[in-house]
């Protein structure tokens, strides 16, 4: 019945996008039945018994060509059969060890390395979900995760060592034993695991391990920095994996594909697009990299004959930034997917480094839709089209920005924005939608669900963010609501940096936003705080708290010192005028303050300084 209407519902949408949508109707024919065929084989997946999981398919393509290279990584070739068998010794290992068992978290606290793959290979054979720790965090984030995701374990890359060991004792006291990825370790408390893993026996496991495992299980936790501060853990079941994993086949990435992943692993965007995307893809190998580097990026690709990359906003800036080559068209990439590019950045990509086909997408990791720019049309990161809108019934709401809420009718229903009108975009919650929400968090999983939206006792999933839609039904992303904003591709939670700010002796409150500066995507920290009593801004002692506690993307690089802070009638702190008024210190007579990374602290903001920002003789 479903697929009967699903392909029925095609059909009808192939002769309406015909007559309606000429110029893109190719374009549109084409993404809708992939999407359509890649909907067919969820529900397969939703219905077959055994349940038959990302692992299957990547043990699968184990026995069809072992001896393909699976994993390229700083000159080493790891095929799949290879990866296979480091997988069985870590859940082997892992087993002996620790006695895990079906549904046990493991945190995994590691680097971009191949070792992040079998390891995770490993838990899932052992039916173990895994947390994906980011390995910027530290401290109080990161003894934060272990409380919503409920992990015992932790796995740390040796490089990561330090981190932990600031934390170690109370790690301790909460019962988390930690395993560092090593041989040896002189640490007490510390437990080693490379040895253990190579002892162990690579006999495969038997599938009885993970008996339980279903659609709806929980397959990862990935955090995504929310507004309360502390990292929130996103629950990835094993359905939206699959559902994630299908975007490559969606952008039209085909088994031949060699994939570049510089992304982080403990992101969606790298492990559950670049990775798992490509294990769905049965026969790709991917290239994958510690971190992003602009300077080798294209001669990793002509080496390595890459032919799908993937960015976020700020790298293709990056590889823009580059010294202009000769060569610069000389490559094999034909489609890089990622999201949050600026259309100019997305121009000059284009016209310097050939023909690839961008494919933009629009996705939240705990959000239940997806939107994927399938045309040629720049700026958007999607379109409205009959069958998405059946998939996930999702609409644009008026949204009151400086409120922060859905603005409401007398009825105290939402109104739906207008063509051509900024809104907020709200997806209903159905079986086909649901929304899983985040591990122990009750309070920020209520904040996401929005109620009587088009009728009384209706319940939509809110997105956070603002889209638009134009009349030729394309939908272009505007902005997030509230108190997150993006920096170098990073999420900043505005009251996890107050938090930290108000540390330092001098600060009583702090109202963090981010503010726009030319010629860069994103925002940057920017806080505005008030000071105790009879006391002076004191820069050394805020740089110090900043520092040590917050990853470089996050700190605050420009202070403002208020004599009050205004807030909302509901008690909020205002922002919006704040970021308009930005850094600008010709405007501003407030005194302002400048994080200065030479100098290791911060330093009074003068105009000086301020021209050279803007006219970016100062590198942000
Ligand atoms: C571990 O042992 C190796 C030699 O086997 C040595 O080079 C290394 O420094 C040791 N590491 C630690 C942390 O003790
Ligand atoms: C896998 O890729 C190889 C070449 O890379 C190709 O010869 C083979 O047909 C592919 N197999 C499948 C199942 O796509
Ligand atoms: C990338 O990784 C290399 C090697 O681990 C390191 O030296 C470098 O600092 C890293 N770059 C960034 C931007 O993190
Ligand atoms: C890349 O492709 C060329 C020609 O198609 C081939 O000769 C070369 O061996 C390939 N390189 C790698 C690393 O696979
Ligand atoms: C959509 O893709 C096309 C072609 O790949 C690109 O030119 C366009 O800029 C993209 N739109 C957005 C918003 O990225
Ligand atoms: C900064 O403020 C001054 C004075 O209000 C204004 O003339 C100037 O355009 C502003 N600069 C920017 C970049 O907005």
């Amino acid at each position: 019945m479903y697929m009967c209407f699903t392909v029925l519902a095609g059909l009808a949408l192939l002769t309406f996008s015909f007559l309606k949508n000429f110029p893109y109707f190719g374009e549109d024919c084409t993404y809708i039945l992939r999407i359509i065929k890649l909907g067919i084989r969820l529900l397969g997946y939703k219905t077959i018994k055994p349940f038959y999981s990302i692992l299957d398919c990547f043990l699968d393509a184990v026995k069809r060509h072992p001896t393909k290279i699976f994993l390229h990584f700083e000159g080493r070739e790891y095929s799949y059969g290879e990866v296979d068998v480091q997988s069985n010794k870590v859940a082997r290992a892992l087993q002996a060890e620790i006695r895990l068992k079906e549904g046990d978290v493991v945190a995994l606290f590691l680097a971009n390395e191949p070792s992040f793959v079998w390891i995770w290979l490993g838990l899932a054979k052992l039916g173990c979900p895994a947390a994906l720790l980011n390995f910027n965090i530290r401290s109080k984030s990161l003894l934060h995760c272990f409380s919503c995701c409920g992990a015992k374990v932790i796995i740390v890359s040796p490089e990561l060592q330090d981190t932990v060991e600031e934390v170690l004792p109370m790690l301790r006291e909460q019962g988390i034993s930690v395993y560092l990825l090593s041989e040896n370790c002189s640490i007490q408390g510390i437990n080693t695991l490379l040895d253990k893993i190579s002892q162990a026996s690579d006999q495969p496991l038997s599938p009885d391990l993970r008996a339980n495992v279903n659609i709806r299980s929980t397959a990862l936790y990935i955090y995504t920095s929310g507004t309360t501060g502390l990292p929130k853990a996103a629950v990835i079941t094993h359905e939206r994996v699959w559902a994630a994993s299908f975007l490559q086949a969606s952008c039209g990435v085909t088994a031949e594909d060699i994939i570049y992943i510089n992304l982080p692993l403990y992101h969606s965007a790298g492990f559950l697009i670049g990775m798992t995307g490509a294990i769905e893809r049965g026969n790709c190998s991917l290239n994958l990299h510690r971190n992003f580097s602009a300077s080798q990026f294209w001669d990793d690709c002509r080496k390595y004959n890459v032919t799908v990359m993937q960015y976020i906003g700020e790298t293709l800036r990056y590889l823009c930034n580059t010294p202009k080559k000769d060569n610069d068209k000389n490559h094999k990439v034909r489609i890089a997917i990622g999201n949050g590019v600026r259309t100019d950045i997305w121009s000059e990509f284009l016209s310097r480094f050939g023909d690839i086909q961008v494919r933009e997408l629009y996705a939240a990791t705990e959000g239940n839709i997806g939107f994927l720019n399938y045309t040629s049309k720049i700026g958007a990161v999607g379109r409205a089209n009959f069958v998405h809108s059946w998939f996930f019934p999702y609409t644009l709401i008026k949204f009151d920005i400086e409120k922060e809420e859905p603005v409401r009718s007398s009825e105290g229903l939402c109104i739906k924005a207008a063509k051509g009108e900024t809104g907020l975009l709200v997806v209903k919650i159905t079986h086909r939608t649901p929304f899983v929400g985040y591990a122990g968090n009750h309070q920020q999983n209520e904040k996401k669900r929005l109620r009587n939206v088009l009728e009384k006792g209706d319940l939509y999933f809110n997105t956070g963010d603002l889209l638009r839609l134009d009349h030729e039904n394309f939908l272009y992303f505007q902005d997030r609501v509230g108190d997150t904003f993006r920096w170098k591709g990073e999420n900043v939670a505005t009251s996890e940096v107050a938090d930290i700010l108000i540390l330092a002796h001098c600060i009583l409150e702090a109202n963090v936003y981010g503010v726009k500066v030319e010629g860069h995507e994103g925002r940057i920290g920017m806080a505005a705080v008030t000071l105790k009593e009879g006391e002076e801004f004191d820069c050394l002692d805020t740089y110090k708290q900043v520092v040590s506690y917050l990853p470089a993307y996050a700190r605050p690089r420009f202070i403002r010192i208020q004599p009050c802070i205004e807030t909302t009638g509901t008690f909020k702190m205002k922002k919006v005028r704040l970021v308009e008024e930005g850094f600008n210190c010709t405007y501003i007579k407030d005194p302002l303050y400048f994080l200065d990374l030479e100098k290791k602290t911060y330093v009074p903001l003068t105009e000086e300084i301020y021209r050279a920002i803007t006219s970016r003789e100062i590198k942000l």
